[in-house]
């Protein structure tokens, strides 16, 4: 298992490719951490949580297959107290017509149902809403279930943003994703903001983690081509708001670890603030490599398929391992 310690000592760029080569290690030994089978669970620990994100649920490519094979590993060797979800459970019922977004959705919950016996706490990513792009989607942005509301009705959420406590620890879950175009943008809205400060305000003891789809700040998107062919950072893929929301994480004082995907790719960036104290706590954000790799193609830029464990500390203290599961993708 990576402490903190000895994962912060390899520096801020962690894009999996540019990490290992720095190290001169292929990036298969430094992310293919085998899974903690039957790891010692570590004294004091307040709970542990498995997290998932970028499962792409679809009928092509032995999806559903890959799904319950990691679900059936977390349940065996993470075994942790819950699951938490990234995002991106379904392929791109974005720009898919309505039939089909529904039956991936069915497909993802019997899934979830059959397969684990864990509970499952999920976070929306940009392709579980529905219809954004209507041409492709075929849809009118009139229908009861446009937008989020259909994987909200499928996931039984409310709303797609919320917080939670357990074991001494508090989760925000955050909706990161925002209409842009036919496309989309990383950002909260007012609305969410503005629900975000309350709730920052409301507690500044409880250690808290962060859930967002799209990282709110971090480096595996320079990985990307799209990004170095534009020679900036493209806004879908971290959240143009990322520093004005980190001002807040920091300043709040307890916010310990924000997760995200997204990217399929493994990156952890630690950030402070000037200004500060010089012991003021830092801000961690830890991107976790996709359970679908590159949607079921193979690895991502050398990331495999995998999941984040994540071990909490009542002191506010956390460790993080990224485990791969042994899928293996069709030639
Ligand atoms: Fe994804």
């Amino acid at each position: 298992m990576l402490d903190s310690e000895s994962m912060s000592r390899r520096g801020l760029l962690k894009v999996a490719g540019l990490t290992a080569l720095a190290a001169g290690l292929p990036a298969s030994k430094l992310f293919a951490q085998p899974a903690a089978a039957g790891s010692p669970v570590s004294s004091g620990r307040a709970l542990r949580l498995a997290h998932l994100t970028d499962l792409h649920i679809q009928r092509e490519k032995r999806a559903q297959q890959g799904v319950a094979m990691c679900l059936h590993h977390v349940q065996e060797h993470a075994k942790p107290d819950f699951i938490l979800t990234g995002g991106d459970l379904v392929m791109d019922t974005f720009a898919t017509p309505i039939e089909r977004s529904r039956a991936l959705w069915d497909i993802l919950n019997a899934t979830f149902k059959n397969e684990c016996s864990i509970g499952i706490e999920n976070c929306l990513g940009n392709h579980d809403v529905f219809g954004w792009h209507k041409e492709k989607a075929k849809s009118t942005g009139e229908e009861p279930f446009f937008g989020k509301r259909l994987a909200l009705e499928n996931l039984g959420l409310e709303k797609p943003y919320r917080a939670f406590k357990r074991g001494g620890w508090r989760f925000i879950v955050l909706d990161s994703v925002f209409p842009d175009g036919n496309g989309y943008i990383g950002k909260l809205d007012d609305e969410q903001m503005a629900w975000l400060d309350g709730e920052l305000a409301a507690d500044t003891t409880t250690p808290t983690l962060v859930v967002s789809h799209i990282p709110i700040l971090g480096m595996t998107m320079a990985a990307e081509d799209k990004a170095n062919k534009a020679a900036k950072l493209p806004w879908n893929l971290m959240h143009a708001d990322g520093l004005a929301i980190h001002r807040k994480f920091v300043t709040a004082g307890n916010i310990r670890l924000c997760l995200s995907g997204h990217t399929h790719m493994h990156d952890r960036v630690e950030l402070g603030l000037p200004g500060l104290a010089h012991d003021a706590p830092r801000v961690t954000y830890l991107c976790d490599g996709a359970v679908s790799g590159a949607w079921w193609g193979g690895r991502k830029n050398n990331c495999d398929e995998g999941y984040g464990v994540i071990d909490l500390y009542p002191d506010g203290r956390f460790e993080h391992h990224y485990s791969t599961y042994g899928w293996k993708a069709e030639g």
